[in-house]
């Protein structure tokens, strides 16, 4: 009994020396954590190597942090909340001090070894495409570059000597009202067809004149999938001796058939435009096979791409060219129209977009 009792004591007795190790093992930590923490901070870090030094002072498996962890078994369980929290504090400290500075150390090397490398593939520069307008303008002028037309070019902002009077447009004659005018002031208007610069080729040049005038023109439309308040026209005017009709449709056939193929057809309607007389309209067929082209034809297979006809003498003389002597064809025609129908394109509006998966569909293309 009594060497229990005193066995029970000494165990008791143990128990208080081990209970007050252990605390003193808590407390011996805790201002550990707290000189690891000021010796870290205070670590110089200036080069690789002592980074390295570092790491294998606190980091590594050998170094003070897993040493803390060894000791942490020690710590009285009352107290391990609170010193396992430090020492996990201790550890996120240490390795933010280590990542930073390695990060800083590898950006400055980056910055050393910034030497151009001619082994390296350059970097990809994206190619740009031709707008589809562009691409069916510069196809046009071709053509009729090759059939010995020159390029006219004029403003676009007009007077109305040049854009109606000239071409036979009288002052409140009804025709004015075929084209929806946008005024600046009075005599001063957006040009709403190009015919306006050929009046001012007549003017100047003398004949023979053989000419193409492609620009933007205006008109104040209701902006819709088919028109625009805006779009660009090319128009051609041939003048000299002995010009007939035949001359004309031989042009306009010889066109098309390079612009759509030699298999074209086309047929002349009579139409009517105050400056040429007599007037007509071409249409090519596409035939009603397919849906789209139902649509675009409205059902019939023709579709309706310019209008043309023989100068009339009152815009000759108007323009001081002896309409005895001379006479000359005129042609006119929308450049999205076309484009709408070469490259199935079915709402106007999507050529002003500037849609870049819109206009990427066009490189490469050549018509
Ligand atoms: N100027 C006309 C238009 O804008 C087209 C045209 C030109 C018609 C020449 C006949 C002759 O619609």
């Amino acid at each position: 009994m009594c060497r229990t009792q005193i066995g029970f004591v000494h165990d008791w007795v143990n128990a208080i020396t081990f209970v007050g190790s252990n605390f003193q093992k808590g407390k011996m930590i805790k201002s550990r954590i707290q000189e690891l923490k000021s010796e870290a901070q205070a670590f110089a870090i200036t080069d690789p190597d002592s980074l390295e030094q570092f790491r294998l002072r606190f980091l590594a498996k050998k170094g003070e942090l897993n040493e803390l962890f060894k000791l942490f078994k020690e710590v009285p369980n009352e107290e391990k909340r609170e010193v396992g929290q430090l020492i996990n504090d201790l550890k996120g400290d240490l390795q933010t001090i280590f990542e930073e500075k390695q990060a800083q150390m590898e950006s400055s090397e980056d910055g050393q070894s910034d030497v151009a490398d001619p082994s390296l593939p350059g970097p990809n520069i994206p190619l740009g495409s031709r707008h589809p307008l562009s691409l069916v303008l510069n196809r046009m002028t071709e053509i009729f570059e090759k059939m010995g037309f020159s390029i006219s070019e004029g403003p676009e902002i007009e007077d109305d000597w040049h854009n109606f009077s000239a071409l036979n447009f009288p002052p409140n004659h009804p025709a004015r009202d075929m084209q929806d005018t946008f005024f600046i002031e009075d005599e001063i208007s957006l040009r709403t067809h190009t015919s306006s610069v050929q009046v001012r080729v007549m003017e100047r040049e003398k004949v023979p004149i053989r000419t193409i005038s492609p620009g933007r023109v205006y008109r104040n439309e209701a902006i819709s999938a088919r028109s625009n308040s805006f779009f660009h026209q090319i128009e051609g005017l041939y003048i000299d001796e002995g010009v007939s009709f035949a001359d004309l449709k031989q042009t306009l056939f010889l066109f098309v058939q390079e612009l759509f193929g030699p298999d074209t057809k086309v047929r002349f309607r009579p139409s009517y435009f105050p400056f040429t007389e007599p007037s007509a309209e071409m249409d090519i067929y596409l035939g009603t096979e397919t849906e789209g082209d139902r649509r675009l034809t409205k059902g019939s297979g023709w579709l309706e791409i310019l209008g043309c006809g023989m100068v009339d003498v009152n815009v000759l003389e108007n323009c001081g060219i002896d309409s005895k002597k001379y006479s000359g064809f005129a042609f006119g025609m929308g450049i999205e129209r076309i484009a709408m129908f070469r490259f199935g394109v079915k709402d106007l509006r999507t050529f002003f977009d500037n849609d870049k998966r819109f206009l990427e569909q066009f490189s490469g293309v050549n018509l």
